[in-house]
């Protein structure tokens, strides 16, 4: 698969790793603490879990520290310290679920793989108009997602689309606007943007 950019796939991971339940702008001070301290996923198996607990603190939700740690340490055993490529293989490694082996596999490998976020999901079901709820709709939106998913630059395609719901694709007041899909929104030609997605209460 082509590679736009190269990126470390460590870097990847960890910044991954981190956003998961957390913000983008209380992540970035850790992602640089952590990168300081232990460079590679070899220096970061090597590490003492306590010293790697304590610098997680402020971040919360502990045991995402405890399989960072893990994961570094299979990632060297078995892996030779090289992160696997595939969403299959980066799957089976400790702490990390479909979402996030697709924005490493797609990210840092260029591998035409789709992460589908809560962001994406926005995006997506207003793209096509589904009007089907969440958490039901899920596989529906995962398949529409991938069918827009390029061979090529699928890493700067799922970065795009992440940002796209982050940004202008906001919950409450999206900013249709200045979409670059605007043309293509099913949902906005329609006028119901802001009802969609559609979700039941759990
Ligand atoms: N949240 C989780 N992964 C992200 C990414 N790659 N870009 C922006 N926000 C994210």
């Amino acid at each position: 698969m082509r590679r736009g950019r190269r990126v470390d796939p460590y870097k990847v991971w960890l910044s991954e790793i981190m956003l998961q339940q957390t913000t983008v702008k209380a992540v970035i001070p850790f992602y640089e603490k952590f990168l300081a301290r232990w460079p590679t996923v070899e220096a970061l198996a090597a590490a003492d879990l306590d010293d790697v607990l304590a610098a997680w603190a402020g971040l919360g939700y502990y045991s995402r520290a405890r399989n960072l740690h893990k994961c570094a340490q299979a990632v060297v055993a078995e892996h030779s310290g090289r992160f696997p490529r595939t969403v299959a293989a980066l799957s089976a490694l400790p702490g990390i679920g479909p979402y996030t082996a697709a924005a490493i596999a797609a990210i840092a490998f260029g591998e035409p793989a789709t992460p589908v976020d809560g962001n994406v999901e926005r995006v997506v079901s207003r793209l096509f108009a589904v009007r089907h709820p969440l958490p039901g709709a899920k596989r529906e939106i995962k398949r529409l997602a991938e069918s827009l998913t390029p061979q090529r630059r699928a890493g700067d395609f799922a970065q795009a689309m992440m940002d796209l719901g982050a940004t202008v694709c906001s919950p409450k007041r999206p900013s249709c606007l200045v979409c670059p899909l605007q043309q293509d929104c099913h949902a906005h030609a329609l006028g119901i943007e802001t009802q969609l997605p559609v979700k039941l209460d759990r």
